[in-house]
């Protein structure tokens, strides 16, 4: 008897341990499905190469947690450091007659490693876990079974140089060593200028003055690329046989060697621009996490509250749902720290009676929420701060509207835009409709998804699009306007869901309207009864 109860005890305790890790990440059956789709995308005789992001160091031996590149991780799931991964268009054969179109390099098992960084899936894992045929320990990289000079087209995201060479042979400086080494890449190779010679390679040329316009932004943006002849010629062409000139130009020296940046970010921005069902339960998820988070606060907040710690009673709440970061370094600025966009210090110790503007996402899985709610630390706005905070509304619900399949990506900021302009005007902040800018100086939308700004082809909205939209007004004191509306600041922004059916709104569940906010801030929260010791 007391054996059957202690195998009982062993059989519930093994269940318990198997429930205590997640096991709801993207399916092996995703990355593959996705390696599948990469693949119809690729040109013939053509190869990809994506390397896993790099650690970085934090102080002294100490790096930061580390976060797998999202591209690697949509297309593998591996969620190690140190390693490359390579998509062939067509089937290669190595040197005993094994057929393959993909190959991985990894992390080797190391039981002394493992001991001070945790356990490694190794070659073994990646194949039983993530269902590779063809993985190899990294060091083995340097005997890759193919010619990369025999491809037409070797595409790869550039190198930022910004990895360090850690110990061992096969950390991401030498796999991207070797890959250099084996693709002959050249030591002044670059990517940007390769990719505008594709854009001016691929363009009508019908249509060469527009994308002349392209380029002469990206010269106004990239100094160095200034100095380059064809570019420059290019952008400066009177009339379009001039430009044919230049593209012709520009195709031979593109075929001087076959390295490539522009077909694999083109793929990449395509796949992740749409989120399949797997994706969007994950998606989902950190919405719903983050929503709940808003409502907490709202909740629990009150004008005694430091910025600090109200961005600590939203991590909290992500992380009892298991959401494992923040998709972006937390926002909590009160009055006119709200003003500043990106604010991250949050450091201010009392909120008091101003609206605070909180800017969070959880990230769940690696998929990335993006909330903003801006509301009265007392519970209740004044004049002014509804006065701002329903033009701010009004705004959003214009872009929400706008955001159909088929509209133009501009289409939600171009609505958001007009209705602020209109409302800065009628509350005399503002004399003219162009100096609507000074207060709204950031975009309504970006794409969502595994990266907060997220990759995409910005193409008019197709079905199953994450977009956010987050109009906002920002008044800075000293802002040139009467002295009552300065230090208000308000963003609004919700993750909005493209479908055939119109616009869904994924954090609907944190209140939005000043009504919605205030009935909120008037339940109690758990946290009231949450008591610390004074520390002197
Ligand atoms: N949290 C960054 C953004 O809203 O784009
Ligand atoms: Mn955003
Ligand atoms: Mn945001």
């Amino acid at each position: 008897m007391k054996f059957c109860m202690l195998r009982v005890f062993l059989f519930v305790s093994t269940m318990i341990w198997a429930q205590e890790v997640p096991t709801d990440f993207l399916s092996a059956e995703f990355h593959k499905e996705r390696r599948q789709e990469v693949r119809k995308l690729m040109s013939s005789n053509s190869v990809l190469v994506f390397f896993a992001n790099a650690e970085r160091n934090r102080a002294n031996d100490v790096d930061y947690v580390y976060h797998q590149d999202p591209n690697f991780y949509y297309l593998t799931g591996y969620r190690e450091p140190n390693a490359v991964l390579l998509i062939f268009s067509e089937p290669q054969k190595d040197a005993q007659g094994n057929e393959f179109d993909e190959l991985i390099y990894v992390q080797e098992r190391n039981a002394k490693e493992e001991q001070w960084t945790g356990k490694r899936l190794g070659v073994e894992g990646v194949v039983d876990k993530l269902g590779f045929k063809m993985a190899y320990n990294g060091s083995e990289f340097k005997k890759v079974p193919v010619d990369f000079t025999s491809f037409d087209k070797v595409s790869f995201f550039d190198f930022e140089n910004d990895y360090r060479d850690k110990q061992g042979d096969a950390d991401l400086f030498d796999l991207i060593q070797t890959f250099k080494v084996k693709a002959n890449y050249p030591s002044d190779y670059n990517p940007q200028k390769q990719q505008l010679y594709s854009m001016i390679q691929a363009t009508e040329i019908e249509n060469s003055a527009n994308v002349a316009q392209t380029v002469g932004r990206y010269l106004d943006y990239y100094e160095d690329l200034r100095n380059e002849e064809f570019l420059y010629e290019f952008v400066n062409a009177p009339n379009n046989e001039k430009r044919l000139e230049i593209k012709q130009k520009v195709s031979l020296e593109l075929e001087a060697n076959n390295l490539d940046s522009s077909m694999i970010s083109e793929i990449m921005s395509t796949l992740r621009e749409t989120k399949t069902a797997e994706e969007m339960k994950l998606l989902k998820k950190a919405i719903e996490i983050s929503s709940v988070g808003q409502i907490e606060v709202m909740k629990a907040m009150h004008p005694n509250m430091s910025e600090t710690e109200i961005q600590g009673v939203h991590e909290y709440v992500y992380k009892k749902y298991g959401a494992e970061y923040e998709g972006y370094p937390s926002i909590v600025g009160g009055g006119n720290n709200g003003c500043i966009l990106h604010y991250i210090e949050n450091n201010k110790a009392k909120v008091g009676n101003d609206l605070v503007l909180m800017d969070l996402g959880a990230e769940y899985h690696g998929y990335t929420a993006d909330v903003t709610r801006t509301i009265p630390a007392n519970g209740k706005f004044t004049a002014e701060q509804k006065a701002i905070y329903d033009i701010v509304y009004e705004a959003q619900e214009a872009g929400i509207k706008a955001s159909v399949v088929g509209a133009p990506f501009q289409a939600p900021g171009k609505a958001a835009a007009e209705v602020v302009a209109n409302g800065l005007l009628r509350l005399g902040i503002i004399k003219e409709a162009k100096e609507a800018r000074t207060y709204f100086p950031h975009g309504t939308s970006h794409y969502l998804g595994l990266d907060v700004h997220d990759q995409g082809t910005y193409a008019p909205f197709k079905s199953n699009t994450v977009i956010t939209v987050e109009p906002g007004i920002y008044i800075p004191e000293g802002s040139n306007c009467d002295k009552k509306w300065w230090g208000i600041a308000v963003r609004i922004e919700d993750d909005i869901l493209i479908t055939d059916d119109g616009p869904v709104n994924l954090s609907a569940m944190a209140p939005r309207t000043t009504e919605a906010i205030e009935t909120m801030m008037k339940q109690l929260s758990p946290l009231d009864d949450f008591v610390l010791p004074k520390l002197d």
